[in-house]
């Protein structure tokens, strides 16, 4: 089959000042996860690229740039998974490596776990092979300035960064079908300015931030954490698709029910087993971006950011 990626770079209460950057970055990463699939890349290697990208970047809620705990420290986790099999690997409480997805894929493919935290995830980490980096080198102007607003008059959970902030950012998570029909999903957060330290969202929880099922697609979430794992909103998207539902409709339907039940909001990107898309959010804003061949070697990029709305370009592969 044609390969198809799709990622998001979070829900929340975006304010315009972050627009522009968001957007760049969130089609910045689904080319970097594209290419890896024109490559014959493998869909985890794909989705991992594009988190990647989104972890470098300070537009976002994961690696550089995560929001901070109440002692002004980035508290990051994540996590990945294959449809094929059903493995896994996730990590959380990482403080010192500029990349936690990265870290999770070699949870899913060197180690018995499922999910490491903390000082262990740092031993599983530095035993493979990555560098650690200051903790303070991952903090930005834009998180520390918003957990300073969030201490002044926040509220924790209303949105993942603290609606007065002016500088709401997201967590970030890729979906991809490679040219095999293989699903692979990948999701890495900050979690949510002002959490408690040690606190731990949905992002590394399976089934809740990330789920993946060959047999029927896969699932990446933002949001709310405290609602979306209570919700297990993932794998709530998957049994809907399981059921007969289509994509977009399972989307919708689970975030909308989630939204109403615990009156939080929420995002998900979904792709099904045969690469239809599924995006939806019930928080005012979510990037998102999908690659699609529409002929042969004629690429577009779809984007958006705003509710209803879907933009698209052209895009020339390298390969
Ligand atoms: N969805 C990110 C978090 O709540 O941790």
């Amino acid at each position: 089959m044609k390969p198809i990626i799709i990622v998001h770079g979070g829900a929340g209460d975006i304010p315009d000042s972050r627009v522009q950057g968001k957007l760049i970055g969130t089609k910045a990463a689904v080319i970097q996860g594209y290419e890896v699939l024109l490559k014959s890349g493998s869909a985890l290697d794909a989705v991992e690229a594009a988190v990647v990208a989104m972890e470098n970047d300070e537009n976002f809620n994961a690696g550089y740039g995560s929001v901070l705990n109440l002692d002004g420290e980035v508290e990051m986790e994540a996590s990945i998974m294959s449809g094929t099999n059903l493995d896994v690997g996730a990590v959380t409480l990482i403080k010192d490596f500029p990349n936690p997805i990265s870290i999770a894929h070699k949870v899913l493919t060197d180690s018995p776990h499922s999910l490491l935290g903390g000082d262990g995830a740092k031993r599983f980490a530095l035993a493979k092979g990555f560098s650690t980096v200051s903790p303070e080198s991952l903090v930005s102007h834009n998180a520390r300035k918003a957990l300073q607003n969030f201490l002044k008059h926040g509220e924790f959970g209303r949105t993942e960064i603290g609606a007065q902030d002016k500088a709401d950012v997201g967590t970030v998570g890729a979906v991809a079908v490679d040219s095999n029909g293989f699903v692979a999903v990948a999701t890495s957060t900050g979690g949510m300015s002002g959490k408690a330290v040690g606190r731990i969202g949905d992002t590394p929880q399976i089934g809740s931030g990330t789920y993946a099922d060959d047999n029927i697609g896969g699932v990446s979430t933002t949001g709310h954490g405290e609602s979306i794992l209570k919700y297990c909103l993932a794998h709530s998207v998957v049994k809907l698709m399981e059921n007969g539902m289509d994509a977009s409709t399972a989307t919708k339907n689970a975030v909308m029910d989630m939204t109403q039940r615990l009156n939080n909001t929420a995002g998900a990107i979904t792709l099904a087993k045969n690469g239809d898309v599924g995006v939806y959010f019930s928080s005012k804003r979510m990037s998102w971006a999908y690659v699609k061949e529409i002929t042969p070697k004629n690429f577009k990029i779809f984007f958006g950011i705003e509710q209803d709305q879907i933009l698209q370009e052209d895009y020339s592969s390298t390969e």
